[in-house]
């Protein structure tokens, strides 16, 4: 378990399985996923049994002071040679705008760079995520590109950014 300031990451179980599929197709979430499709129960419960055999990816459930699930995190491709991994976060949409964003993906920074050693972690986020990328940035991550009109939903293209921090950046 990692322990921030308002609240904890811990392992996903599987009682958590139905939690994340009906985060994952969530109206309020799911514009933000870089997937269309709504994740059906036996879809969710095979994603969970292929999680479990995977070294390259880590799920956190993140809960508040009252231990109630209020989103999940992940690290996923995680490259040990180039000792990087890809992060993203999701809250649920009752539990946005309490400061549990910051808490739970500063804790996992924390995790990454001290843990696992991690040199560089990057993450995508589309451009019209406003909320998401003034979070980041203010967690360190800095945009390093954009992929231009890479992503098609709701009859139209939209922008991807790709944002990254270093370890030596965190540790300043
Ligand atoms: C993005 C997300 C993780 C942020 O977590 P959160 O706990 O809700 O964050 P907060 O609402 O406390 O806001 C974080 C900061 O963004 C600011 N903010 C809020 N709405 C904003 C907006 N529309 N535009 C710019 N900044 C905004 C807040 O003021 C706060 O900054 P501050 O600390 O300087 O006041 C969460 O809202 C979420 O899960 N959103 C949906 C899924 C998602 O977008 N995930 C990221 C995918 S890459």
């Amino acid at each position: 378990m990692i322990r921030g300031e308002k609240v904890i990451l811990r392992a996903l179980e599987d009682r958590d399985v139905e939690h994340l599929r009906i985060w994952r197709n969530h109206p309020d979430l799911m514009k933000y996923h870089f997937s269309d499709l709504p994740v059906s129960e036996a879809g969710q419960r095979r994603w969970y049994e292929n999680y479990a055999g995977d070294s390259g990816a880590i799920v956190f459930i993140i809960e508040n002071e009252d231990q109630t699930q209020v989103g999940y995190t992940i690290l996923k491709n995680l490259d040990y040679k180039n000792r990087q991994a890809e992060v993203g976060l999701y809250l649920d949409p009752a539990q946005q705008g309490k400061g549990y964003g910051k808490d739970a993906f500063l804790s996992l920074m924390q995790f990454g760079f001290y843990e696992l050693n991690l040199h560089r972690m990057f993450l995508k986020v589309f451009a019209f995520n406003e909320r998401a990328i003034h979070m980041y940035e203010q967690l360190g991550f800095k945009k390093e590109g954009r992929m231009r009109e890479a992503f098609f939903s709701q009859c139209q293209f939209h922008d991807i950014v790709i944002m990254s921090i270093l370890e030596s950046e965190f540790l300043e």
